[in-house]
């Protein structure tokens, strides 16, 4: 019966390239309705107000906060010109869960405590700043309607962040009053998503970098589109004649995705029922909860680990991606890693080699289903661009800048996503991109942004 639930599971969530092709073109007719008109499409395709990116002239001491992924972030860096970067620091904390579904003034005042932490320890290292006030980029990974580069108007958690009264408000307004309460007098500059400051950040060391995609806690993504391209934009029209689009990709769906009963079921108990439908696929939140679920139901129909279902295997998201991803890479001939974290975090000992088997493979058909989709959706952007073929002997070198936990730890996802993206482009196309890991390029990007939006320009 295992057997049997295996199989299907394997042909329902197959990826063959056919389909990956109908998913990019979906998502490319979504981008073109999204930019159509504000609420044209379930992808918001938001503007996001930065018409010109890093030049490398960008100076002076900036900040930048980041929340949104695994931990809140709190960095300085001294920009030097084209020396670069001179010197950067950080601080990270991780946001207790409590603070992610209660009131608006607890999730901004702990960050704002945060911050006047940092700032105190600061002057203690380098001494009173020059009579300047500090500005910061403030990278708040969540769907903003952007209303300028400094303010913008939070549409939706995402991510398990829930906190109804926040809906509607100005992200900078909240956490210039609780930097206020805190007693740090700091001026945010600019307000990006984590896409668009990876995409900023990116472009800082790399002149090609085009796209920015985020595969971690969430998934996302944000690419330079030509401002004519964008009809719902009615304000000036931009020197650089671009515009970074944030697209919030996370909400894309189309009939097209392979969705199974754990997907339905995963989405039906989560705090935003039909939302974030391609992130529940994709990104590290989900991919370890969908093993669960698919272990849940063989250990119940098929017996997998005896007459009865482990208890702690009912516990909603116990089994973590990262737990996942160790299992599926485990190369043990035993699978000694696969045994013990059976054990260790869903208690059930002694299973037999037999039946870690079948958990490593549900893992890898999870992994290789996100990975897949992910590539697609890379692909979408691709085709909206024009860069997906080749015409009059030229293709644009695109660099894509990638970051988040998934891309960075979950080696299998990394190399299948890379794969199948050269697999749907052919060989020629694939010569012409690349991808680049951005280590916490979005802090940085943040800062930059920051500085060539500064009040002292
Ligand atoms: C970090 C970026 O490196 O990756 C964040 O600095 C981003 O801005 C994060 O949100 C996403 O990854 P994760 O795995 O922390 O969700
Ligand atoms: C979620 C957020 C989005 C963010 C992504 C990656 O999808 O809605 O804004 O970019 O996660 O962190």
């Amino acid at each position: 019966k295992s057997s049997y639930i295996l199989k299907e599971l394997e042909e329902k969530c197959a990826t063959p390239s056919s389909k990956l092709r109908l998913i990019a073109d979906a998502m490319s007719v979504e981008m073109h309705a999204g930019l159509a008109s504000e609420g044209g499409s379930k992808l918001k395709m938001i503007i996001s107000f930065v018409d010109n990116l890093p030049t490398g002239d960008e100076q002076g001491v900036y900040y930048a906060l980041d929340l949104g992924g695994t931990n809140f972030r709190v960095l300085r860096v001294q920009l030097a010109g084209q020396s670069g970067i001179d010197s950067q620091e950080f601080a990270e904390v991780s946001i207790p869960p409590q603070l992610m579904v209660g009131s608006s003034e607890a999730l901004f005042d702990y960050i704002a405590a945060e911050v006047a932490k940092f700032v105190g320890d600061e002057s203690e290292k380098f001494g009173p700043l020059p009579g300047r006030q500090r500005e910061l980029g403030f990278t708040f990974s969540f769907p903003v309607l952007q209303l300028s580069i400094d303010s913008g108007t939070l549409i939706r958690w995402t991510k398990g962040f829930s906190i109804d009264e926040m809906v509607g408000k100005d992200v900078v307004a909240e956490l210039t009053k609780a930097m206020e309460r805190k007693g740090v007098n700091m001026r945010v500059s600019a307000l990006v998503n984590d896409t668009v400051g990876t995409l900023a950040g990116g472009r800082y060391d790399n002149k090609d970098v085009f796209i920015a995609v985020i595969l971690g806690t969430g998934t996302n993504a944000a690419y330079v589109e030509r401002a004519q391209a964008i009809p719902k934009w009615h304000g000036p029209h931009p020197k650089s004649g671009e515009m970074v689009i944030n697209m919030e990709w996370g909400n894309f769906r189309s009939s097209h995705l392979p969705l199974t009963e754990y997907d339905n079921t995963l989405d039906a108990e989560s705090l935003n029922p039909g939302e974030q439908i391609f992130e529940k696929m994709i990104s590290g939140m989900y991919l370890g909860e969908i093993v669960r679920r698919i272990l849940c139901r063989m250990a119940d129909e098929a017996d997998l680990f005896g007459d009865t279902v482990p208890p702690k295997l009912k516990t909603p998201f116990i089994l973590r991606t990262p737990e996942m991803s160790a299992m599926h890479h485990d190369t043990s001939p035993d699978l000694k890693v696969v045994g013990n974290t059976l054990k260790d975090i869903l208690e059930i000992p002694n299973v037999p080699i037999s039946t870690r088997k079948i958990v490593v493979e549900v893992c890898n058909i999870i992994a290789t289903r996100g990975a897949r989709l992910a590539a697609a959706g890379i692909l979408g952007i691709l085709k909206k661009t024009s860069r997906d073929t080749i015409k009059d002997d030229e293709v644009p070198k695109t660099v894509i800048a990638m970051d988040g936990g998934l891309y960075e730890h979950y080696k299998e996802y990394r190399h299948c996503l890379e794969n199948t993206l050269n697999e749907l482009v052919g060989d020629e196309v694939a010569k012409h991109i690349k991808f680049v890991h951005s280590n916490d390029g979005s802090g940085i990007g943040a800062a930059l942004l920051a500085a060539s939006h500064s009040q002292y320009i």
